[in-house]
């Protein structure tokens, strides 16, 4: 396969978002008196945030009118926007930016292709913003994963055909979602949790475009 570009999911694959995410909801089940655990966060992965509050009102069994679910959405937003305002390029995960900087020395399109509606922050905070030739995140998609819409549209921006482009993920929903879309679907993570995947790494520490060569085929 000729590597044309490469979409990376932001949360779990550039930065360990999931922690703040963690926080933010923690705070929230505690006041409706939800309990909420650390595995319970996990089936968040890939979630966008009202399917990721609609899981955890299920938890507590709890149904709430459309208007009071907003108002809980934003109250969390509000303490994980304080909490990835703290974060810095320490945060990118290892081998995430070498391999950035490289596509881009070989003409590789780099594209984000994330569901969460504060991809832009989060990318300034860590100062990748302005390597990325495209961002698609939670505010520029009608579907969410498994809908492949995010990676399409990316691959538009791009100008490139899915079949030349590389998704990187770490949700099974996203797995899914480039699967249909006709990406070459690479999971980041635990192979049992992505087996859909059309190859799966543990993380991105000292991948190379030749690497990717390798695993593409
Ligand atoms: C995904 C995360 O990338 O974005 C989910 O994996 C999160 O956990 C979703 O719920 C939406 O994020 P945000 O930042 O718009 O609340
Ligand atoms: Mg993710």
């Amino acid at each position: 396969m000729k590597i044309s570009g490469c979409i990376f999911d932001m949360d779990g694959v550039i930065v360990d978002s999931a922690k703040h995410h963690f926080t933010a909801w923690k705070m929230l089940a505690d006041e409706l008196s939800i309990p909420f655990t650390l595995d319970d966060n996990k089936l968040l992965k890939g979630l966008s945030r009202i399917d990721s509050l609609e899981k955890i009102l299920s938890l507590g069994s709890l149904e709430l009118n459309s208007n009071t679910k907003l108002l809980l959405m934003e109250k969390k937003n509000s303490l994980y926007l304080y909490l990835v305002s703290k974060m810095s390029e320490y945060e990118i995960l290892p081998g995430v930016k070498d391999l950035i900087l490289e596509l881009r020395r070989e003409g590789v399109g780099v594209c984000l292709g994330s569901s969460s509606k504060n991809a832009t922050v989060i990318l300034k905070n860590v100062n990748l913003f302005n390597l990325f030739d495209g961002v698609v995140d939670g505010n520029n998609i009608t579907l969410s994963k498994p809908d492949p819409e995010v990676f399409l549209k990316g691959a538009e921006i791009l100008g490139i055909s899915p079949s030349e482009c590389v998704v990187f993920e770490d949700a099974a929903s996203g797995i899914e979602a480039a699967l249909s879309g006709g990406f070459f679907a690479l999971g980041i993570g635990d192979a049992s949790e992505l087996s859909r995947a059309n190859s799966v790494v543990s993380d991105l520490c000292g991948m190379t475009l030749e690497k990717l060569n390798q695993i593409t085929g």
